[in-house]
């Protein structure tokens, strides 16, 4: 049985950073909803503490997600975090209250109390991030305060002994807490016992030997994307299955310059058994005159499940159908306060329109795991760094209707703008890079003629995980390097622009 740390959700944006953190420190880490703690003696099998994330919410709204805290305290260590201190304070007989003035941002922590084992190695003045715009005014009684600021007087309490439970109004996931990695350390190490067993390596062994057992002699079916995850996810399963595993990549006639042809070798260099289908007639015939993007998405979906389902049919034996969702994923599906912005066509729909049990050997993962996890396997680094591309290809980079034509044009621009990143070392320092085709056309004057003639805009981000992005602060030298080269030699493109746009409020792809 894995030990583990579990993070209660009480639905703050930073709970999937607290999940992360933990796995940095070489723990295994899960995220569920705060109502769903797997009380029972077989459930629990393996936790070694629970942590209460933080929340937008406050602990005395009405509706506020509220947990049976007396059930769980003393049964395991547990750390609240902002909401999840603040509930705890709550509950046990303190007070929580709207701040006087908002806690956000750094703070340093001014008195600390040396002898509590969560704050081991950490010396007042350390840095911590607030934000909360509630704080707690009174502890429990018995509780001792362990930590303050300037402003914060119970920036961190300690309850008694037998209790083994802390709290922290500050949010020592983020990166501005300096001291946050030690604090969560201390906890996860120090109070809980975790042995940091947790590894790529130490993964794929009992990954493995799992699907050996689960998948028995069944044949399973997985689509590629070109993408790490569906690439890692293949890598894995044919460690565990070998040729009882069929790769099925789909060519939609959106991926970028050259992209299926060089995938499709890098697929069978590392031994995988996979088959390529060229589908992009139909993917392009029906997105004839469609300019919705939200329409477009459902067509490529639509398609794309009408293609697999028909080549996968032909795999008579089939029983399961593998994909390669990774934790963020899940996660995302579990959110709180989560409306849908974009559909992505890639997750759901198929296992059931094809009656196949569903196989995701990766759905634990982050994604600097999976990248780690392919290394580990031996897969080549260009396979494991390429950026994440949508599912629907270029077509949601193609503002208005998708043609052929507009595809080479961008498909391009695009390979200039990825080469150029490439040549110049700058690839691996942005999460992802593309053009986008708008749907304009500007005079411009090339030698002695007037031209009347299309703009695309480059598009480069930076991110760890996508909910969140800035535009990459490229240099200008490199940015009028490929806008040049893009004017000079993609016929029918003349203007280039820079989005300098964050998400949020804009998204990464325009579409
Ligand atoms: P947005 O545009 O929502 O994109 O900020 C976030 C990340 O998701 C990728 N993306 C997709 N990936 N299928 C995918 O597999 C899709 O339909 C899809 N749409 C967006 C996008 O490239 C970025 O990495």
């Amino acid at each position: 049985m894995t030990e583990k740390i579990v993070i209660l959700d009480f639905g703050s944006q930073t709970t999937q950073l607290i999940g992360r953190r933990v796995r940095e420190l070489s723990i295994y880490s899960e995220i569920i909803p705060y109502n769903k703690f797997p009380f029972g003696r077989e459930a629990e099998e393996g936790i070694i503490g629970v942590i209460l994330s933080g929340s937008p919410l406050s602990v005395y709204d009405e509706g506020a997600f509220k947990l049976d805290l007396h059930e769980l305290v003393g049964r395991l260590p547990v750390l609240g975090i902002c909401y999840g201190a603040q509930l705890t304070a709550q509950e046990f007989g303190g007070k929580v209250e709207p701040a006087p003035s908002r806690e956000y941002g750094r703070a340093n922590l001014a008195q600390i109390d040396p002898a509590c084992p969560l704050f081991k190695g950490i010396e007042p003045g350390a840095q911590v991030w607030m934000s909360h715009g509630d704080t707690i005014t009174a502890i429990p009684e018995g509780f001792t305060t362990v930590a303050s600021t300037d402003d914060v007087r119970f920036a961190a309490f300690q309850a008694p002994a037998e209790m083994r439970l802390w709290g922290v109004q500050f949010h020592p996931e983020v990166f501005h807490s300096t001291c946050g990695m030690q604090l969560l350390e201390n906890f996860c190490v120090g109070i809980c016992g975790a042995s940091r067993s947790w590894s790529a390596a130490s993964f794929i062994e009992t990954t493995v030997a799992a699907l050996k057992q689960q998948l028995g002699n069944d044949r399973v079916i997985l689509g590629l994307s070109g993408g790490v995850d569906s690439s890692v996810a293949a890598v894995l399963l044919n460690k565990a299955i070998g040729d009882r595993l069929t790769c099925i990549f789909v060519d939609h006639g959106m991926l970028r310059k050259n992209e299926f042809a060089d995938v499709l070798r890098d697929y069978q260099c590392l031994g995988l058994n996979v088959i390529g289908v060229d589908a992009s007639d139909k993917f392009f015939a029906d997105l004839a005159g469609v300019t919705d993007p939200e329409r477009k998405r459902k067509i490529i979906g639509a398609d794309f499940i009408e293609v697999f389902d028909a080549e996968a049919h032909k795999i008579t034996d089939a029983k399961w159908l593998a994909q390669g969702t990774i934790y963020p994923d899940c996660i995302e599906s579990l959110s709180i306060t989560g409306t849908v912005i974009k559909s992505h066509h890639n997750v759901g729909g198929l296992p059931e329109r094809m009656n196949l049990k569903l196989c995701e050997p990766l759905r634990l993962l982050f994604k600097d795991e999976v990248r780690a996890v392919g290394r580990e396997l031996g897969m080549p680094e260009h396979l494991i760094k390429r950026h994440p591309f949508p599912g629907p290809g270029l077509a949601v980079r193609i503002l208005g209707e998708v043609t052929r034509e507009k595809v080479t044009v961008l498909q391009n621009a695009d390979h200039i703008f990825i080469q150029g990143l490439r040549d110049s070392g700058l690839y691996d320092q942005v999460w992802q890079a593309g053009v986008i085709l708008l749907p304009v056309q500007s005079v411009g004057v090339m030698g002695d003629e007037r031209t009347y003639e299309r703009a695309v805009a480059l598009r480069a981000v930076t991110s760890t995980d996508a909910m969140t992005a800035d535009w990459a602060h490229l240099p200008y030298e490199f940015l009028a390097k490929v806008s040049n080269e893009i004017i000079n030699k993609v016929r029918g493109v003349n203007r280039v622009c820079y989005d300098i746009s964050s998400k949020p409020p804009s998204t990464i792809e325009w579409e």
